[in-house]
């Protein structure tokens, strides 16, 4: 059983990794934590304890609302044109009756790792500001929690915030930077693999006609958002009808190592540069630049992992 936390700004993708967290027998959610990136973090935060509602679990998992801007800088607003006005596509929940921890995110996850030690799998689904923050107020954090998947970078392909940098770490590089530095067992699962793992609308229109009457509402959910979703990259990457899974394929992986190709390189992050800042630089040389080891996702079962992904909601 991987027991998680999972942190999140909660944009369209997020949205469907957290439900199919949920949905995964593999998988106990012990905590969901929010911050600023697809949308403000209220907004973020918001979105998770409806989707938690949404999910109708029969327990409750808490949730801890936590940066709202970046370690450096200011966030940049909401990714309107990607996520929505609301960050999940202008699709409407009802409101949830649960209400946020009074703990902010980077506590939280330094108490639930001190609590449990060594059996935490931290995935981060948006910047790693909160896992930054969590880390200068516990610098044994890389000990006391088991490991983090990291959806963010890119290693060989383009970036999708500038020519080589990705979303997640581009909007946050010092956080990156730190927890690099710090030692945690880190696999990133970046755009290398991420952009070659695709829905279609024809799975999705199969999913939408053959889900359980118990999955008809999460599944009504999924096809709202990623109407959105396939409309943003139908213009933006001339993807007629199909769109990358981002966030969920960290799940995916958290669960199925398998699923993609891995190598653990010397990896830093390039925190300044007018051009390159975000860049995940890794350093492929016999003598390498002295960096910790980061395991990089290099190549994936894109059609088994997106299958998957979509039969947990059958
Ligand atoms: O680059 C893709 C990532 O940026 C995803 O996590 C998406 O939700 C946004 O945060
Ligand atoms: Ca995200």
């Amino acid at each position: 059983m991987i027991r998680t936390i999972i942190d999140c700004d909660t944009g369209i993708d997020d949205s469907v990794a957290i439900l199919f967290a949920l949905r995964r027998p593999e998988i106990h959610v012990e905590g969901i934590t929010t911050g600023c990136g697809n949308t403000s973090v209220d907004q973020a935060t918001d979105n998770v304890l409806r989707l938690l509602k949404l999910a109708e679990l029969s327990y409750e998992i808490p949730v801890a609302k936590g940066a709202g801007q970046p370690l450096e800088g200011t966030w940049d607003g909401p990714v309107v044109r990607v996520h929505g006005p609301n960050g999940i596509g202008g699709v409407e929940l009802p409101s949830s009756e649960q209400c946020p921890l009074d703990e902010p995110a980077s506590d939280f996850i330094v108490r639930m790792a001190r609590e449990n030690p060594g059996e935490l799998t931290v995935i981060t689904l948006g910047r790693m500001t909160n896992l930054a923050l969590a880390l200068q107020k516990e610098p044994m954090l890389p000990k006391l929690v088991k490991n983090v998947v990291s959806m963010g970078g890119v290693i060989y392909g383009a970036g999708n915030t500038s020519p080589v940098a990705e979303a997640n770490i581009a909007g946050d590089p010092e956080a990156a930077d730190q927890v690099i530095m710090a030692g945690f067992d880190l696999t990133m699962v970046g755009l290398d693999v991420t952009m070659k793992t695709r829905i279609t609308r024809q799975r999705l229109e199969f999913l939408r006609a053959h889900c359980s009457a118990s999955n008809r509402r999460v599944v009504d959910y999924l096809h709202g958002v990623l109407e959105y979703y396939l409309g943003y990259y139908r213009t933006q990457d001339f993807a007629f009808d199909h769109c990358p899974v981002h966030d969920p394929l960290a799940v995916l992986v958290a669960i199925d190592p398998g699923l993609v190709s891995l190598k653990k390189l010397p990896t830093r992050i390039e925190c300044g540069g007018q051009y390159c800042r975000g860049k995940v630089v890794v350093d492929e040389r016999p003598h390498h630049f002295d960096a910790p080891f980061v395991t990089h996702c290099l190549a994936v079962a894109g059609d088994r992992a997106a299958e998957e992904l979509l039969s947990t909601f059958m």
